[in-house]
């Protein structure tokens, strides 16, 4: 049998991570993170200090290597997971995901993802562009204001206080750049299917998902 892939698309913080880990301990599926991956490469474009917004200082994206395995995401070889999620990286990252040579190459890792096995991949064009024939196409989403509430309840969780009004900003100019960008804009497929989470538990987005999955294997 082919492998099974399901491509979970959305915007910041609709809680595709959370939903996919969890859909993918249920099933066994390998569960790839792929906004970790241009958050790895943006983590390495603050390192060399380029100007994001400048196409042409992103040369060094020939001399990487991006592997996300097992939950974790490797640059070089090396594990950069804890260093991805602070606001510098977040706030970057759309900047660094617009760029034409940065998406060509984790397109084509993301690709290379196939061999896993059964696979569960989340981020922004997955349906769109890197799995156009994906076996399920789910489009995740819910307000700016509950998503916004969700990423202060997470950073609670870790131990960090923020200021609802600033992650709200934050989130709807991120979504901004995200959907207009020129290539690989944040939009639902054709052929996905839209899920509304603003008013549904985790569990209840999860268990609509198995279903999804379940009518389809
Ligand atoms: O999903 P996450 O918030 O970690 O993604 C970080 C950023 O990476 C997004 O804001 C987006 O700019 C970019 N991204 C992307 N395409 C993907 C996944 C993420 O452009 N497939």
């Amino acid at each position: 049998m082919k492998n099974f892939v399901v491509a979970i698309d959305g915007p910041a913080g609709s809680g595709k991570s959370s939903i996919s880990k969890l859909v993918c301990e249920k099933l066994g599926f390998t569960h790839i993170d792929t906004g970790a991956m241009y958050r790895a490469v943006t983590l390495e474009a603050l390192k060399r200090k380029i100007d994001v917004e400048n196409e042409n200082e992103y040369s060094f994206i020939d001399e990487i290597d991006v592997v996300y395995k097992d939950g974790k995401v490797f640059l070089n070889g090396e594990d950069v997971s804890g260093f991805i999620r602070t606001s510098e990286v977040t706030n970057n990252a759309s900047a660094v995901s617009r760029v034409k040579a940065v998406r060509d190459k984790m397109v084509d890792f993301q690709r290379g993802c196939r061999n896993y096995g059964n696979i569960l991949m989340d981020g922004r064009d997955i349906g769109t562009v890197v799995f156009p024939d994906a076996d399920l196409k789910v489009f995740l989403t819910a307000t700016p204001e509950e998503r916004a509430k969700r990423r202060c309840l997470e950073n609670k969780t870790l131990g960090v206080e923020s200021d609802f009004n600033t992650i709200l900003e934050e989130i709807k100019a991120r979504d901004y750049k995200d959907s207009h960008r020129a290539i690989a804009p944040l939009k639902q497929a054709d052929d996905a299917i839209l899920v509304d989470t603003t008013n549904m538990s985790i569990d209840e987005v999860c268990q609509e998902i198995l279903r999804l999955i379940d009518e389809r294997l």
